[in-house]
């Protein structure tokens, strides 16, 4: 039988407050996994974390600036002392503070742009990967994006940065495969969160970005987390390095 399940599992789930790490982290749970659930506001996480725990699911909310790299080192080794191991990470915290063209992008959006989605990411699986390893081996899921592959309109630094994480996704892959890791990308097309806020608030805008989606919809946050539930579960065993578009035929 193909296996779904994560009993026994301990996951960490970055930007798990709202959106689509919310629903990741409301999935992993209902299958099994101990959720420890990050990102920046505690009282958001409480939330969630209390959402799990009234289903009958096991979850921990741990406050994580992801632009902040001590905070991601003590967010690995706390979760080592207290669980003593970890078999899923989902990096998916990200952020978008410019939303224009390049031209006018200053040094400090750049920076802060690739030091959440790609730095931060990038030191959380090296710091986890080797409590990921001494717990038997895992599964890591990058929450990229379609704009990775073909960049949108006015998301230029981002797009940037979510094609970096697609690379990054493919050079730990085969880095940690020896090590039993498994490393894969989530590529979300348009879904409805706060994040994508901009495009949903203009009915043109959103209009005219339905056009570029043969489904003809923009998608629910829940629709990502079956996505991230095979990635992770013994379900997916033979694949990694892959990228797993769900954008409802956008890049066909
Ligand atoms: N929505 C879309 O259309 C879409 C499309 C493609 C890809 N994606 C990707 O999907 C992922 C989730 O996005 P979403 O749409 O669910 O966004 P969202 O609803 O805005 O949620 C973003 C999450 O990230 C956290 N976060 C933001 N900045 C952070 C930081 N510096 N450190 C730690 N946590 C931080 C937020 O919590 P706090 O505010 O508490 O920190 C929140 O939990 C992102 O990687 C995004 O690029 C989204």
């Amino acid at each position: 039988m193909v296996s779904f399940s994560l009993k026994d599992k301990v996951a960490l789930i970055t930007g798990a407050s709202r959106g689509i790490g919310k629903a990741i982290a409301l999935t992993l749970a209902e299958y099994g996994a101990h959720c420890i659930i990050a990102s920046r506001k505690i009282d958001d996480l409480k939330a969630v974390e209390n959402k799990i725990k009234e289903a009958g699911g096991k979850a921990d909310s741990i406050a994580c600036h992801m632009g902040d790299l001590k905070q991601v080192e003590s967010l690995i080794s706390g979760i080592g002392n207290r669980f003593g191991k970890l078999n899923i990470l989902v990096n998916n915290a990200a952020t978008n503070p410019h939303f224009g063209g390049m031209l006018t992008a200053s040094e400090g959006m750049w920076d802060k742009t690739h030091a959440v989605n790609l730095k931060g990411p990038f030191f959380l699986i090296q710091k986890a990967a080797p409590l990921i390893e001494a717990s038997g081996g895992g599964s890591i899921v990058n929450i990229a994006s379609v704009n990775g592959v073909k960049p949108g309109l006015n998301r230029g630094i981002y797009s940037i940065s979510k094609a970096g994480m697609i690379l990054m996704t493919k050079a730990y892959a085969e880095e940690l495969a020896p090590k039993k890791i498994r490393v894969n990308a989530l590529l979300p097309g348009l879904t409805e969160t706060k994040f994508a806020g901009a495009l949903f608030q203009d009915e043109a805008i959103y209009k005219e970005a339905l056009k570029n989606i043969p489904l003809g919809r923009s998608a629910k946050p829940e629709e990502m987390a079956g996505a991230v539930l095979y990635l992770v579960s013994e379900a997916s065993s033979f694949t990694t390095g892959a990228c797993l578009i769900c954008d409802g035929g956008r890049l066909i």
